[in-house]
């Protein structure tokens, strides 16, 4: 089995890039950041803080995650048999997200349904570990960046077509904090794996960034 690694910071359009690329190479997109987000929602729901480790940890007891596939390729995610992937989406979940996300046993807790997708299918598979901790020997690694402001105009914009009322400014500040979160935890900071290429697409718009990225692809896969 063929695994592609896309890693980042958030708002670098990482999601789009491995929908894309996912699509035209015929492999599964494995939204990695929705299963996280899952856990954040639960939380939430639950009344439970995001960084409470140890209630947290305690809840993820009796907790169920699964992944499955629309006809269109889409990723749905569930959570105890629910499909959670739009009230995944809300902003609040972002931080909620990032906040379990640095918990150990959070991770760990996700780590089999991740590895055993890229056991049985071809994927291409984003995230913020997934070159250095999901697949270490995946065959192509891209950290996919791009300069802070392009990054927040780009999650505002998309926020707003969205019909989510927000400022530049607020996007900007929160992506700042989940970045940083995201790339200082102790346990799979998000930070580019030895053997990544490293993507900034910065000047570079959607179409742009998917050629860029095949070229890399069809470079590694030769
Ligand atoms: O990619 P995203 O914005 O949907 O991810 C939400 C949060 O989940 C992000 O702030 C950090 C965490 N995350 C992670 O720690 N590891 C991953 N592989 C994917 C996401």
């Amino acid at each position: 089995m063929i695994g592609i690694a896309i890693d980042g910071p958030a708002g670098a359009g990482k999601s789009y890039l491995a929908r894309t690329v996912a699509k035209r190479l015929g492999y599964i997109y494995v939204d990695t950041g929705a299963l996280y987000r899952t856990i954040g929602l639960s939380m939430v729901r639950r009344g439970i803080a995001p960084a409470d480790a140890e209630t947290v940890v305690k809840a993820l007891d009796g907790l169920h995650v699964s992944l499955d596939y629309a006809e269109d390729g889409e990723q749905h995610v569930f959570l105890n048999g629910e499909d959670v992937s739009t009230a995944i989406r809300m902003p609040e979940i972002s931080m909620a997200a990032s906040a379990v996300s640095a918990i150990p046993e959070v991770r760990a807790f996700l780590l089999d349904i991740q590895r055993n997708m890229a056991k049985t299918h071809n994927v291409v598979m984003d995230g913020r570990d997934i070159g250095t901790v999901i697949l270490p020997d995946a065959k192509v690694k891209i950290f996919l960046s791009a300069s802070e402001h392009a990054r927040a105009k780009r999650r505002y914009l998309e926020l707003t077509e969205k019909g989510v009322k927000t400022t530049l400014e607020a996007v900007e500040a929160e992506m700042k904090s989940r970045d940083h979160n995201d790339s200082t935890r102790k346990v799979a900071p998000a930070i580019p794996a030895v053997d990544a290429v490293m993507l900034d697409n910065s000047e570079l718009d959607r179409e742009g960034t998917v050629e860029a990225a095949l070229a890399i692809i069809a470079e590694k896969l030769a």
